[in-house]
């Protein structure tokens, strides 16, 4: 099977871009039309970004699993839909054909049934990169449970933040999650953040570490004996609950500049369409191909384009449990040499951390399979680019950088593998149905070529974010109104003499450190909450692995003694409160902050003092204490 709304070349690229922005209903409608629904919709779209309220396929019915696992069954059962690679190359790898996927789904569907999970209920998931998370994921869409995915970074805190806001009564993780040579106690973890969560009725917890946990009574099950219970009912193959097109399909936390994570809620259909349709054309992915993406599930990289992207193209698609590093830095190299991958998308991160490990590494493997190099989370300085190029695609592959958002739900502007011209640093071209635009800080639209300014998207797509949830004033506020009428991306942009569109980086107080999202406010609300600290900002700099790193300005009481200490038991206390990927990089102790005289701290300047710019800083005639500045120069940390 080829894909019917696979784009082949350039022109038409060019002609189906120019026919999705003309009649952009029409278009989707006959993408949609290859998807499997239980009933067809009414119309199109109906929407407005006012409030905002968009519906894609209004009263269509479909469940999502049905169109990832039960439409391939007949012509691919056989073929493998997951091929799991463990953290350590010495275990056995495990390939989950789509009759096998049938199979698990099913029977974890009755598992969380019988555990009294219902449509419309929230099952929190906090797992290793193993198959059961991909098993637990499409058992929660099967029965219409969302599902709301935590990475295995984050701590205990930031748990509980996301267990309350979302209201969650059901759980599902493991004892333990390796990671390289680390053991992550997730269930312990679990339990920490559980205190607060009385609501959350059930926990089950799958073995994977058989690290000591401890269970308790009337709350905690084990996963195996949950489905040796469904197993001795006879295991009933349930119908897959029928949704509607827009029922909420999962919630995923993500960082703004303000203020806690928000819950993002993509909804069952327009999700769908929108992710199998960016997989298959931005990768120009072809039937058999092994597919391997290295993002973790606990990220929207991974929800799209490990899980629901193209397990509903009928793809396969690779999942690995650990990291890059270990047990050395061949360990891509070795997977994607062992496995045959066809195409490989990881982060500009990764890429800059293993270009670092200089070519050793690369000594010996394979790498003849790969057809298409992705990249994704960040901007990607050109000198990754060509190493990337040249020493993994071996100046044959394709390399798309693509860029989206959590809240975009899939890629919305990069090259097509092969098809649409690639160039070292730009996503370049929208992809069709995405109408990007720039505008200045007024919002007037920015015309022409060779310019730049702040990127909005001017029209909807299927996977838009349709809420943040249980807060949609909150929704409306980050992405509809700062420019009216437009989707606010955060980013700034700039738009070659050719139209290729290059994201310069987020113009927010949001931070992307080796492709995480962490908000600035988040980062200095821990930093507040060590006894000693009376005040702090928090601001990126450039990094030369992370893309970004966190510097920490701080006002600490008069009792500092040990400066090299308290800075440690500041990283502790926010690797305590959100996680460790959140720790600051540099903490410097000031007396003072620049502030107006209105008390806004003047982020510019510090900002620019990060990065180590001393002079240029600035008009600083505004601020209440000039003399600050000077003070916080001098003590800058290299
Ligand atoms: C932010 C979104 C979407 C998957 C991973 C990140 C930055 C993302 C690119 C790219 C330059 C990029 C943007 C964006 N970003 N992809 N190809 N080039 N910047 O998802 O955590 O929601 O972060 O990542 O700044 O706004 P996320």
């Amino acid at each position: 099977m080829s894909y019917p709304f696979q784009i082949r070349s350039l022109d038409e690229y060019r002609s189906v871009y120019e026919q999705s922005i003309k009649e952009p209903k029409t278009f989707w409608a006959s993408v949609a039309a290859h998807f499997l629904w239980r009933k067809k919709w009414d119309k199109v779209l109906e929407w407005n970004f006012k409030q905002p309220d968009i519906q894609w396929f209004v009263n269509g019915k479909l469940n999502i699993t049905e169109n990832c696992i039960d439409r391939h069954l007949k012509d691919k059962g056989d073929q493998p839909a997951i091929i799991w690679e463990p953290n350590n190359p010495d275990e056995e790898k495990r390939v989950l054909t789509y009759n096998d996927l049938y199979f698990h789904v099913n029977r974890f569907a009755n598992v969380l049934r019988n555990n009294g999970v219902k449509k419309g209920d929230r099952v929190c998931i906090y797992m290793g990169m193993v198959p059961e998370l991909a098993i637990a994921i499409l058992a929660c869409a099967r029965i219409g449970a969302i599902h709301s995915v935590i990475f295995g970074g984050f701590s205990a805190h930031s748990i509980t933040d996301r267990l309350q806001d979302a209201k969650v009564e059901f759980v599902i993780t493991c004892d333990g999650a390796y990671r390289g040579n680390k053991d992550i106690p997730l269930k312990n973890i679990i339990d920490d953040s559980l205190e607060l969560c009385p609501f959350v009725k059930r926990v089950i917890v799958l073995e994977r570490t058989r690290t000591p946990v401890s269970m308790i009574k009337g709350r905690d099950v084990w996963w195996a004996d949950e489905i040796e219970k469904a197993e001795q009912n006879g295991n009933p193959e349930l119908p897959a609950e029928e949704m509607d097109a827009g029922d909420t399909l999962f919630i995923l936390y993500t960082s703004g500049s303000t203020g806690k994570p928000k819950g993002v809620v993509h909804t069952c259909a327009g999700y769908m369409v929108y992710t199998t349709y960016s997989f298959v054309n931005v990768f120009q992915y072809q039937p058999g191909d092994v597919f391997f993406c290295t993002a973790d599930i606990g990220w929207i990289t991974g929800h799209s384009y490990i899980v629901y992207g193209p397990l509903c193209a009928g793809a396969t698609s690779l999942m690995f449990e650990g990291i890059p590093t270990w047990p050395d830095a061949g360990r891509f190299w070795d997977i994607i040499d062992k496995h045959k991958v066809n195409v490989f998308y990881t982060a500009p991160t990764a890429i800059r951390s293993l270009m670092a490990q200089g070519l050793p590494p690369l000594a010996g493997k394979d790498l003849s399979s790969l057809k298409v190099l992705g990249t994704v989370g960040e901007p990607i300085n050109e000198e990754a680019w060509h190493w990337y190029d040249e020493h993994i695609g071996k100046k044959k592959c394709p390399i798309v950088d693509t860029w989206w958002q959590t809240e975009t739900g899939g890629i919305m502007i990069s090259n097509l593998a092969g098809i649409t011209p690639a160039k070292a640093g730009y996503a370049t071209l929208p992809l069709p149905g995405i109408q990007a635009m720039l505008v200045d800080e007024k919002g007037n639209e920015i015309h022409g070529n060779d310019v730049s300014g702040n990127l909005c998207i001017r029209f909807p797509w299927p996977s838009i974010i349709r809420t943040t949830y249980g807060d949609h004033e909150r929704c409306r506020i980050n992405y509809f109104a700062t420019y009216p009428d437009l989707y606010f991306t955060g980013d700034g942009c700039l738009r070659d003499a050719d139209g290729n569109y290059r994201i310069t980086g987020r113009v927010d107080d949001v931070l992307n450190v080796s492709g995480h999202r962490i908000g600035t406010a988040e980062v200095e609300n821990a930093i507040n909450m060590h006894t000693g600290v009376i005040e702090s900002a928090v601001v990126g700099y450039p990094h030369d692995l992370k893309g970004q790193g966190i510097y920490a300005y701080v006002i600490f009481d008069n009792t500092l003694h040990n400066h090299d200490l308290t800075r440690k038991d500041i990283a502790a206390t926010v690797s305590r409160i959100i996680g460790p990927i959140a720790k600051p990089d540099k903490i410097q102790f000031v007396n003072g902050l620049p502030k107006t005289r209105s008390g806004k701290i003047m982020r510019r300047i510090l900002r620019k003092i990060a990065e180590g710019e001393t002079n240029n800083l600035g008009d600083t005639t505004t601020l209440l204490d000039p003399a600050v500045v000077i003070e916080i120069k001098e003590g800058k940390i290299n």
